[in-house]
């Protein structure tokens, strides 16, 4: 059966006291949005649209990078979660199915706890996603009787019986798309903030006739982020599960509390990872690669038995094919690297492709930007680049080629030829004695005079 997404992402995010909308502040460096929309995503979803209001544009563009598929809404003004949950109904008039709504806000929801609510539907109308609240705060409150739940009670609307229950609504909440907005439309405001509250679905529900479930999922779940400290502490939940997922699926960690994965990391088994690595979006590790101290990686693939680091920065687009030897102080963007290449220190490459068993001399340049536009520069297999090569792309060294030390290379270089681009030697003899015996008397003639 379809399943549609519906994200909250309105809200303005005060306590956070940023320009930023909220919902774009990082956690494992990925917005929370896109923890939000990545939780969705295993569903499938056939449709997935997101409410914005504050920070609108920004919001809808960080979506849009997410998933081009996702639509946007813009809620203004903000009237409350059901208000919300109305503003997507145009863009859904041709969804069938179940709809799912999520807080943009709230990134550690698991896509089995989704799963497992859509799976609570065969017994429910409206199934809402609930959790057992070490301190339930402010939070609404489930009131149930055996199987059913009988309505969602907002803290500031509650008795103080109610206060007390300890069972708590996660925002989360999942129905059939066209029951969802019948409701909705349904919801009034007349309660204690005079907001639309997307909890009254639960009593509507039941007066027609309806029933209404929970799932309870665990509290870690749930976390929001309202203040930059609770940022920080989705931040550290994050790590210390992911570092213990990494040690469980069988990765070496030297010093697991300094390495920092990001929402996507993929690490394979018996990959050994050095301390104080960051790992940005989009990066793959496969099985026995070892990634060595003080690494920072984002939007690259590093394959079986390549080596990296220490002190390597690997950036978008830089793709490590089998037993690629990364040094210290490389940085690589947008490069393909074959099958055995080795890069061993202080080298930047940047739009090339290197061959395999190609080695790149420590120093190594490739000048990809003339100020205006990048270029690629290409070099073949079992090629070797003198140290200090600068190569001004764009520009092609052949298989088995060679450069010399410190050439600035902005001709093509054949297969199998050796380019040299720099001036030649001439030794001088004995000028360097007479020059120091120079410098020394005019330094002694300095002393002399003070
Ligand atoms: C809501 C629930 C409460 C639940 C709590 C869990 C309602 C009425 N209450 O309360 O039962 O325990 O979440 O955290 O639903 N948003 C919009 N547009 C709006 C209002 C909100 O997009 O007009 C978004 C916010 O950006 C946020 C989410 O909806 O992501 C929840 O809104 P928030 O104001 O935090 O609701 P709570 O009062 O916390
Ligand atoms: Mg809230």
């Amino acid at each position: 059966m379809p399943v549609s997404l519906i994200v909250l992402a309105a809200g303005m995010g005060t306590r956070m006291n940023s320009e930023l909308p909220k919902v774009l502040h990082c956690v494992a460096a990925s917005p929370m949005l896109h923890h939000a929309l990545n939780a969705g995503r295993s569903l499938e979803p056939s449709h997935i649209v997101v409410v914005t209001g504050h920070g609108a544009a920004a919001v809808a563009k960080s979506a849009l990078a997410f998933d081009e598929a996702a639509q946007t809404v813009v809620q203004d003004p903000q009237l409350g979660t059901a208000h919300a949950v109305a503003q997507a109904a145009p863009l859904l008039a041709n969804a069938t199915g179940d709809a799912i709504v999520l807080y943009g806000d709230t990134p550690f929801i698991r896509p089995e706890t989704l799963q497992s609510m859509i799976e609570a539907r065969a017994q429910h109308a409206v199934v809402i996603l609930g959790f057992e609240a070490r301190d339930p705060g402010r939070y609404g409150r489930l009131v149930v009787k055996g199987d059913e739940l009988q309505r969602i009670v907002e803290f500031k609307d509650a008795t103080e019986a109610e206060r007390k229950i300890t069972l708590c609504n996660s925002g989360v909440i999942c129905a059939d798309v066209k029951t969802l907005f019948e409701l909705v439309a349904l919801i009034g405001n007349d309660n204690a903030s005079g907001e639309y509250y997307l909890t009254d679905i639960v009593g509507l529900a039941r007066a027609h006739g309806l029933s209404a479930g929970v799932v309870i999922c665990d509290e870690a779940e749930t976390l929001g982020v309202n203040t930059r400290a609770q940022l920080a502490e989705a931040e550290a939940a994050f790590q210390s599960r992911a570092r213990a997922e990494a040690l469980e699926n069988g990765v070496t960690l030297t010093a697991p509390d300094t390495v920092f994965f990001g929402m996507d990391t993929y690490v394979g088994r018996d990959t050994i990872i050095g301390p104080n690595v960051f790992f940005g979006p989009g990066v793959t590790v496969e099985s026995e690669a070892e990634i060595k101290a003080f690494c920072h990686l984002e939007g690259c693939h590093i394959s079986r038995g390549a080596s990296v680091g220490p002190f390597a920065r690997l950036r978008p687009g830089a793709e490590l094919a089998e037993d690629v030897h990364v040094g210290n102080f490389v940085e690589i963007k947008n490069s393909i690297l074959d099958e055995g290449v080795k890069v061993g220190h202080l080298t930047y490459l940047g739009d090339a492709h290197i061959g395999e068993f190609t080695n790149i001399g420590a120093g190594t340049v490739t000048c990809n930007y003339d100020g205006v536009m990048k270029h690629k520069t290409t070099i073949g297999k079992r090629a070797f680049i003198g140290s200090d090569t600068m190569l001004v792309a764009p520009v092609t060294v052949g298989d088995d080629a060679m450069t010399g030390s410190g050439s600035v290379i902005t001709e093509n270089v054949p297969a199998g030829a050796i380019a040299i681009a720099r001036a030649r030697q001439a030794n001088k003899p004995g000028l360097a004695i007479k020059f120091f015996e120079k410098l020394r008397a005019v330094k002694a003639a300095k002393a002399k005079g003070q």
